[in-house]
């Protein structure tokens, strides 16, 4: 099984959107394949898959124990199944980090070939922990200033957020704060710089930090492009990330907005599969494409 973590920060880029496109494309290759509503918060994939009040849904795995297989529901695309959000509990903000993490547990025993998870915006440890523990990471990220400041702030966060669990698990994260503390006096004036130190004082450290940066690659998805120019912006990102934390992303393509998305919300059958979103699926199905082939495991 190859679980997918779709997240990148703001609200409203399109990782809904996304998660949903990726399920549809590979279900459609002929994959048996699990969506997680894993939005907390705002959870909305039934409605992207044109479900009006889904029977079920993860308010029952956190309340009442229901085992997370008896959850799933159909949904109209053969092979696409759905493990819809939170949406009827009454404490959707009390989910403690013990509960998550007992998701991700479940979910890593669900009969499936991929898993997509559909995260919520923001950058608390619960999303930045989900999407680190994924197999395959997907970034979306909308062509302007806010939604790019806002991928920034994510990845900064998440970045410090692997290094600080990388120090936790090998015992030096009280250390290192101290360094950081008196960083003049160590010489150092960069988080580059911290690391470079932090690797020298413990090669336990530097092997599992190399190790999960090697984890680490993710996708980056341009969303609601309009303009043909906006395109580029997609490798300004992937330079952005590969200079300011040397993590390896790639840029996966872009999807074009489609002005009349909104309308195909509220009807029994999945919004991007409709005759009329032809344009958004094709876009949807080349980037789900260019990700799967540099996961060879996850191609028929
Ligand atoms: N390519 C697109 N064309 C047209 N509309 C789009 C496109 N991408 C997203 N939208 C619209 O923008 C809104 C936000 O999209 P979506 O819910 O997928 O974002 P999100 O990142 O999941 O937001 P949140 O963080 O709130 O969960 C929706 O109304 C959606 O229909
Ligand atoms: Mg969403």
């Amino acid at each position: 099984m190859q679980i997918w973590a779709v997240g990148g920060g703001k609200g409203g880029t399109g990782k809904s959107l996304m998660s949903n496109g990726i399920g549809i494309s590979l279900a459609e290759r002929g994959f048996n394949v699990i969506l997680v509503d894993a939005d907390y918060g705002g959870p909305n994939q039934h409605t992207y898959c044109g479900i009006r009040k889904p029977a079920t849904s993860l308010a029952h795995f956190f309340e009442q124990r229901t085992p997370l297989e008896e959850i799933i529901i159909d949904t109209r695309i053969e092979g696409l199944r759905l493990i819809p959000g939170n949406f009827n509990s009454s404490n959707t903000d009390s989910l403690t980090f013990t509960q998550k993490q007992k998701l991700f547990r479940h979910i890593k025993l669900l009969r499936a070939d991929h898993v997509i998870l559909d995260l919520g915006a923001g950058t608390q440890y619960d999303v930045l922990d989900t999407f680190l523990l994924a197999d395959i990471h997907v970034a979306v990220v909308a062509p302007d200033a806010m939604s790019i400041e806002n991928f920034y702030l994510f990845l900064k966060t998440l970045h410090n957020r692997l290094l600080c669990n990388v120090l936790s698990s090998v015992g030096l994260r009280e250390r290192a704060n101290a360094i950081w503390k008196e960083r003049a006096e160590h010489g150092i004036a960069t988080s580059k710089d911290f690391i470079a130190h932090l690797r020298t004082l413990s090669s336990e450290f530097s092997d599992r930090l190399t190790r999960e940066h090697a984890k680490l690659q993710p996708h980056v998805v341009l969303n609601q492009v309009r303009e043909y120019r906006q395109v580029e912006m997609g490798l300004a990102v992937e330079s952005m990330v590969n200079k300011f934390f040397h993590i390896p992303a790639t840029y996966a393509g872009h999807i074009r907005y489609d002005k009349n998305l909104w309308m195909q919300f509220g009807q029994e059958t999945p919004a991007i599969n409709h005759g009329h979103a032809f344009t958004l699926q094709q876009d949807l199905e080349r980037v789900t494409e260019k990700i799967l082939t540099a996961h060879p495991r996850g191609v028929t």
